[in-house]
């Protein structure tokens, strides 16, 4: 069997024209362009085409954009102090601080300092604790657009055995929360986990955020299985490649996710309708 591949891209299209039109519709009814608002801290480069993208597709959506770029020296004061203020401006609907951030600074600090209804990133705890309560309210923007994708391949998720590989606070663990809220039959595997191997063959369904080339091997994974790869490794040749061996696994697999073109630019289309959220929140209050 080889694989049907799921087009990220093309699905992220669709979501951000849908945005577009309901900015418009706001618009009309004489309400405000949601506005987000970026801060990038130092020059990693990964961050900075990010960032970047992040940009475009604000213009996209029609959006507001803001965008906050700091020395890789700025105090956590600073950047603390630079959160309050954004927290308090009537005219900011989404803050999102993107990560890494320098090493001196404390980055749980950090977002915990972004006022609940304000983090379209979904990264505050307080928001996290209302996923693992099944009240979500601002949602990880990469588990949410994996769910999106899902959805939008007509791929039913009830009481399917989903594998998490990758246990990380941005992906795996909310990716888990998600799962479980579709009532899929959650394990989650990390770096402890024994036999990987057997826990991936197991699937029907497979996410992986590992940041780790070929992590996952194509004969792991269970005949007809659908595999999600978050991962976005470059390699030393320059080319971007998941953690799936994708060769080998898109012989097996039932439907597979590129990389790039697959959970990539569903995490930038989540975001604008994140921040969408948040600004229709930010209209009641
Ligand atoms: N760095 C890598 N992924 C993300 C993300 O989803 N949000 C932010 N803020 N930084 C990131």
């Amino acid at each position: 069997m080889t694989a049907q591949l799921i087009d990220g891209k093309k699905v992220s299209q669709q979501i951000l024209q849908k945005v577009a039109a309901q900015v418009q519709q706001r618009l009309d009814n004489q309400l405000r362009r949601p506005c987000l608002a970026v801060v990038l801290v130092g020059e990693d480069p990964a961050s900075a085409v990010y960032v970047r993208n992040k940009k475009r597709a604000c213009e996209t959506t029609g959006f507001e954009s803001r965008s906050y770029e700091l020395p890789a020296d700025t105090a956590e004061d600073e950047l603390l102090a630079l959160i309050d203020e954004m927290n308090a401006d009537e005219g900011i609907d989404g803050i999102l601080v993107q990560l890494p951030l320098p090493k001196h600074i404390n980055s749980q600090m950090v977002l915990e300092r972004i006022v609940p209804h304000k983090d379209v990133d979904g990264f505050h705890p307080y928001n996290i604790g209302r996923l693992v309560v099944k009240m979500p309210l601002m949602r990880p923007c990469t588990p949410k657009g994996v769910m999106t994708l899902l959805e939008a391949y007509g791929i039913d998720v009830v009481g399917k055995k989903a594998v998490i590989v990758g246990a990380s606070n941005i992906v795996g663990r909310p990716q888990a929360l998600e799962m479980l809220l579709a009532r899929a039959t959650v394990t989650i595997c990390h770096s402890a986990t024994q036999n990987l191997a057997a826990e991936v063959a197991a699937a029907d369904i497979v996410v992986v955020g590992v940041g780790k080339p070929d992590f996952i091997k194509g004969e792991w994974i269970k005949s007809g299985a659908v595999v999600i790869d978050v991962g976005i490794n470059r390699l030393a040749n320059g080319q971007l490649c998941g953690d799936v061996e994708f060769a080998v696994a898109r012989e097996r697999a039932a439907m597979i996710t590129p990389v790039p073109g697959g959970v990539g630019p569903m995490t930038i289309a989540t975001l604008m309708e994140n921040t969408l959220h948040a600004a229709q929140i930010h209209d009641q209050q």
